[in-house]
């Protein structure tokens, strides 16, 4: 089965065909027009724009995630030029109301007018699966580190589709306090990639900001406190900051948060023995001293253990990774019914 996935929950507006080869999402094209040099104009993601930059290029996009390569040309075919596909997916929450109903109302009308099945997905639950992408699929029960621009979260899935919170963030997530430190060092948003590259010539030593939680049984984070520290750090420096403090403050910052997720990860490990895999997922997996500060606590700490991120292009908003959940819909026999299905800003990660 050939699942055409869209995604367009916040400023990325994405196309993937992903089909299931041996019970698994293999992704044959995956195309994203991302909408953020127009928003690092204004400093973050405004509604109302994004979702006519939506309106705008989702055709255009579709249009690309569907051309077929040469080779696959059928001279006389209905679809010839074009990749053909059996089902509909799309995100229907959480994200910004106006930008999901984009992509839904083009969803809806393909599922309707071709009588295709529907596969309604949760956002969250496709940066779940994105770390199904690939030759060695996580082993169940997984621990689910998911790190974006809106949620923290540790996840354990003992089965396909089914999924336990065990902690999220009080405040901030931790995607959010790097655009908010960036825009402190005045860098653009969205602050993480610019961040971390600034953070490669600064010195991770130079300043101790505090964990939150650190003490605290509880597998939840914060980091408002953390941003607030930063904060109260650059007002005592000259302004503007030199461009080596900068960078120390940055590498200070970034080892902060690895440092919290990594301490929350291993006492999940620790409360949840029966683990075989961890899977750091969302936007902030991007991030290598993250990526590997958490893989070097997973070998000298759990070494029976797997540890899988996904590619970078898997780890920020696309729509390969709705088409890899809907694939596990497909599987499980979850399809939905497009004309019951409503955007819901606020969708929190459920049983189906
Ligand atoms: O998952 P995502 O694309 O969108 C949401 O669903 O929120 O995550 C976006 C977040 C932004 O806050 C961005 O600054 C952060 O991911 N991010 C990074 C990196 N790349 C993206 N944070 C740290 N390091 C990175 N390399
Ligand atoms: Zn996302």
């Amino acid at each position: 089965m050939k699942i055409l996935a869209i995604e367009t929950s916040c400023d990325e507006t994405a196309v993937a065909i992903v089909e299931d080869q041996n019970f698994q999402p293999v992704v044959h094209t995956n195309v994203v027009a991302s909408q953020v040099a127009v928003h690092a104009q204004t400093g973050g993601v405004i509604p109302n724009v994004a979702a006519r930059l939506h309106t705008e290029n989702l055709p255009r996009i579709l249009r690309e995630a569907t051309k077929a390569p040469r080779r696959d040309y059928q001279p006389k075919g209905t679809f010839g030029g074009q990749l053909d596909y059996d089902a509909v997916a799309v995100t229907v929450g959480p994200g910004q109301v106006g930008c999901l109903l984009v992509g839904m109302s083009a969803a809806k009308t393909i599922a309707m007018s071709r009588n295709l099945p529907f596969y309604a997905i949760n956002h969250l639950e496709g940066h779940i699966y994105s770390a199904w992408i690939g030759q060695d699929p996580p082993e169940l029960p997984a621990l689910i580190v998911m790190v974006s621009g809106l949620h923290t979260e540790l996840i354990l899935m003992e089965r396909h589709l089914y999924y336990q919170h065990l902690g999220s963030t009080r405040d901030d997530a931790a995607g959010e306090a790097f655009d908010k430190v960036a825009r402190l060092l005045g860098l653009p948003y969205p602050g993480g990639p610019p961040l971390a590259e600034l953070a490669t010539h600064g010195d991770e030593t130079a300043f101790q900001f505090p964990i939150a939680l650190e003490e605290n049984d509880s597998l939840e984070f914060s980091f408002s406190g953390l941003k607030g520290a930063v904060a109260h750090q650059v007002a005592k420096l000259p302004n503007p900051l030199p461009r080596h403090t900068a960078a120390d403050i940055a590498a200070s910052f970034q080892k902060t948060v690895s440092e919290t997720i990594k301490k929350k990860m291993l006492r999940a490990l620790h409360v949840y023995p029966g683990i075989k895999s961890v899977c750091l997922v969302g936007g902030v997996a991007a991030n290598r001293h993250l990526r590997t500060s958490l893989e070097q606590a997973i070998n000298a700490n759990h070494p029976s253990l797997r540890f899988v991120v996904p590619d970078l292009k898997y780890c920020t908003d696309n729509a390969a990774m709705i088409g890899a959940a809907a694939v596990y819909h497909h599987l499980f026999g979850h399809v939905d019914d497009w004309a019951s299905i409503t955007a819901d800003p606020n969708l929190e990660l459920g049983q189906p």
